[in-house]
């Protein structure tokens, strides 16, 4: 079979690293090919067109332009969240399937746009949700639904970082609205709602940005969510704390079940069983065994777009695809209304909305 042909939107930030780390081991593999790039920024655009070897005529400034004009099976999109309905709605009314960046957009209204475009083309959307699928989490996933430690009860996930200066966390993300829920929280929820089994319930968030933070929107979020099978989970992610415990957004997820705990600190899995002799003094973190790590071809970005193109070719429908990513794209609004208004929001009718939105 011939390699699928990639037009990818946004090539600088994030966008080197797709065109430069992920896409490569996929080419190799015989799987896509590069054959046009877009962006604004024309030394980003040089950048790739070299890194590439293309032609110029295969380099474009305007997205429109770039969605009607190349061959292209597919478009990679990576431009910034407030973009993503636009480039969505170009190329897959241009004919191409979409595998964009997340979130899935910034705003609830774009969010329903991407889901009336994906209605009215027959396009497959699928989102990049890299951290769900890196290995850390790819093993916690693993033994959270392996059944061997009980019914699971709750899970608490904190990520602590040190961000607060203009431009450390990119410019962007210091000049929007709500930097921590629209960029960072979809991550976070779409991993709890993955490890939780079942779908998001309600949710009850608080954020601010403290006087020290050089952020237009806040950058401190505090949240308690509920899913459908009464799994409880907590969350702490921050951007303008005093040090960074954890890795750059990784957060430290702990997970409760009646027989065992798991702890997800650094890349590294550990578990603590009970003890029913209640013998057993208190247990530090980093004192359980440790869990073997799952093992496999690929991780992250890599191991989307290769099952991105396994989906385009005829195989199983991608798990990071716009119906399943609405879910936890829902719980980002649904904490977003929690915060301005100060209430618990259930999120089922957000996700029924974005449901009722996609069916003809
Ligand atoms: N999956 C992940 O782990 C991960 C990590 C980082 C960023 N992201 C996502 O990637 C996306 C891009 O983020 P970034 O950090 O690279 O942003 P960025 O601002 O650093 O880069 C965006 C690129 O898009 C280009 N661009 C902007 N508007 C454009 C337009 N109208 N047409 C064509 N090109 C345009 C810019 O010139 C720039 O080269 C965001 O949605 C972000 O959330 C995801």
């Amino acid at each position: 079979m011939r390699p699928l042909k990639m037009l990818q939107i946004g090539v600088g930030g994030y966008g080197a690293a797709w065109l430069r780390d992920f896409v490569p081991p996929v080419k190799a593999r015989g799987l896509v090919e590069t054959v046009a790039v877009c962006d604004i920024d024309g030394q980003a655009l040089g950048e790739a067109r070299d890194f590439l070897g293309l032609p110029e005529t295969q380099c474009f400034t305007d997205a429109a332009q770039a969605c009607r004009q190349a061959d292209a099976d597919f478009a990679l999109i990576s431009t910034p969240p407030w973009d993503h309905a636009d480039h969505v709605a170009m190329a897959a009314n241009a004919g191409m399937d979409v595998l964009c960046e997340k979130p899935i957009a910034a705003s609830i209204e774009d969010t329903a746009r991407i889901v009336r475009t994906a209605r009215e083309t027959g396009r497959r959307i699928a989102f990049t949700m890299t951290h769900r699928f890196d290995q850390a989490h790819s093993t916690l996933r693993r033994e959270v639904h392996s059944g061997q430690y009980g019914a699971l009860d709750y899970i608490a996930f904190r990520l602590t970082g040190e961000l607060r200066r203009f431009a450390s966390w990119g410019r962007f993300r210091h000049e929007m609205d709500d930097v921590m829920l629209v960029e960072a929280a979809i991550h976070h929820f779409d991993i709890l709602r993955d490890l939780a089994g079942a779908a998001p319930a309600s949710i009850f968030a608080t954020s601010w940005n403290p006087p020290w933070g050089e952020f237009a929107g806040d950058s401190q979020v505090l949240a308690i969510m509920r899913f459908g099978n009464d799994v409880r989970a907590s969350y702490e992610s921050t951007a303008c704390n005093a040090v960074s415990i954890n890795e750059y957004f990784k957060g430290t997820i702990r997970a409760e079940f009646d027989k065992a705990t798991l702890i997800l600190d650094g890349g590294r899995l550990e578990r603590m069983y009970y003890d029913p002799t209640g013998q057993e003094p208190v247990r530090r973190p980093g004192s359980g065994e440790t869990v073997e790590p799952v093992v496999q071809d690929s991780f992250g970005n890599v191991w989307i777009i290769e099952r991105f193109v396994q989906w385009l070719r005829g195989g199983e429908p991608m798990p990071t695809r716009l119906e399943e990513t609405l879910q936890s794209q829902a719980m980002v609004f649904a904490a977003l209304e929690s915060a301005r208004t100060g209430k618990q929001v259930d999120v089922r009718a957000i996700a029924d909305w974005f449901g009722h939105l996609a069916r003809p």
